[in-house]
């Protein structure tokens, strides 16, 4: 099956679960905050982390679908984070995912309501994945909640708001992309690992990988923030002037080199699983995508 097949076989069952997940709740007087959640949720993202979670289960040898649970968790929380990072009171944005961000659409109180109910609800959803062993939820609603929390995603925004109108180190700059991209992705990876019921070894490997992988991540979009255009990216470019990027400390082409690196050196991690061609293609068109 070819990269441009698998992708899509994933994104559409990942879209037709999420979609499912809201049907049975539209009868509810809420239905405001339901449009609100469906309007960023099935707004057509790159869906890389549940392909990341689908992969991840595929390459530990079990079937695919089992990481479903946990890829539309780990989505819904990436949603989430997305419509929270566009408000006024963050990065001001206008445009996500081709669209108006969605407090240009709802209003700042309904936006901070879907991202909150997007977060909780994806506990729910995460919560009905079929493990062999009950120890193995656990460690997913740990590994979960860590990397979204105030020690993953939140604290690395966090980080980043603080660190606005300053110089920071290379150092301070890896601080905050680990944790508010490379923990999702982390999580992503593992949790892939944790429904396929993989080894200590395949979680630490998967772990590494998301590192490397976040990092390569985060990069290309701070370069696309400078060198790509609304139309390709869906959302606002030529935002980030105030913010602590590599691309601020190094410029475009010494990033171009770290994106290449730091893809190489995850690929390196995937020698502990099986089936590793699709992934190895998937994170070289990630090093050079425009969206
Ligand atoms: C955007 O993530 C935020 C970052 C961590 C850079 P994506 O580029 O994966 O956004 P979508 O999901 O495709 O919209
Ligand atoms: C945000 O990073 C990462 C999140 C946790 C949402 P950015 O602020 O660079 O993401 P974009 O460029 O708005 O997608
Ligand atoms: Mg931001
Ligand atoms: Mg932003
Ligand atoms: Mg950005």
């Amino acid at each position: 099956m070819s990269l441009n097949q698998r992708k899509a076989e994933y994104i559409q069952h990942i879209e037709a679960f999420l979609q499912n997940w809201y049907e049975r709740f539209k009868t509810e007087p809420q239905k405001l905050l339901f449009d609100a959640m469906q309007y960023s949720l099935l707004a057509g993202g790159k869906r890389l982390r549940p392909i990341f979670a689908f992969e991840f289960c595929r390459m530990c040898g079990e079937s695919w679908e089992k990481a479903t649970p946990f890829a539309a968790a780990v989505e819904m929380i990436h949603t989430y984070s997305l419509i929270h990072d566009d408000l006024p009171c963050m990065d001001n944005d206008d445009y996500r995912r081709g669209r108006l961000t969605n407090h240009k659409v709802y209003g700042e109180a309904m936006a901070v309501l879907a991202g909150d109910a997007l977060l909780t609800d994806a506990f729910a959803v995460a919560s009905t994945a079929e493990l062999k062993d009950v120890r193995q939820l656990s460690l997913a609603i740990s590994v979960l909640s860590e990397c979204a929390g105030s020690l993953g995603m939140v604290g690395g925004q966090v980080l980043d708001i603080l660190s606005e109108e300053r110089q920071c180190t290379e150092e301070e700059v890896l601080a905050i992309q680990s944790r508010k991209t490379g923990a999702l992705i982390n999580a992503a990876c593992t949790l892939g690992v944790i429904a396929a019921g993989g080894s200590e070894e395949q979680l630490a490997a998967a772990a590494r990988f998301a590192a490397f992988t976040g990092l390569a991540f985060q990069i290309r979009d701070d370069i696309l923030d400078k060198i790509g255009t609304k139309e390709e990216m869906g959302k606002s470019v030529g935002t980030d002037d105030t913010k602590n990027t590599f691309v601020r400390i190094y410029g475009l082409e010494k990033c171009e080199e770290m994106v290449c690196d730091y893809t190489e050196r995850a690929i390196r991690e995937l020698s502990g699983f099986s089936n590793t061609a699709f992934m190895t293609e998937l994170i070289k068109s990630l090093a050079s995508r425009r969206n």
